[in-house]
């Protein structure tokens, strides 16, 4: 993988699986589909109405879907639904170390897989997103 330009950080989330797999009783999931055919479905519990206590996703994809999903899971636990809506592509780079060049739009599914979970929780609750 690092032969492919995959940064140590990338690997470790991609070999460890972190954050992979689903949630108990989740506030929200949805899965979404990338324009490369690429799914992940992303589970979050929200606690008080307010904070992402857990999340957790699977996916259908290479190691980029699979490490941007890890970071970006990892990014949003402890986050209020606001600072979790404000979360960016860039964000995501910067906890990985970096991504191949060709494997940069995994991050815009993972970004929009997690707002489109949120907007489903808030339409749910009767909320604007
Ligand atoms: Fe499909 Fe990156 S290769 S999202």
């Amino acid at each position: 993988m690092k032969d492919v330009g995959y940064s140590v950080e990338v690997i470790e989330l991609y070999m460890n699986k972190v954050n992979v797999g689903m949630v108990r009783n989740p506030d929200t999931d949805l899965a979404y589909t990338g324009p490369c055919g690429d799914t992940m479905k992303i589970y979050l519990k929200i606690n008080n109405d307010a904070v992402v206590e857990d999340a957790k996703f699977q996916y259908l994809g290479c190691p980029g879907v699979a490490s941007s999903g890890s970071a970006m899971t990892r990014i949003v636990k402890g986050k209020t639904l606001e600072e979790a809506k404000r979360i960016t592509e860039h964000d995501i780079l910067q906890e990985l170390g970096g991504l191949p060049k060709s494997k940069l739009h995994c991050l815009k599914l993972a970004v929009t897989t997690l707002k489109k979970a949120i907007a489903k929780y808030e339409n749910r609750k009767g909320r604007p997103s």
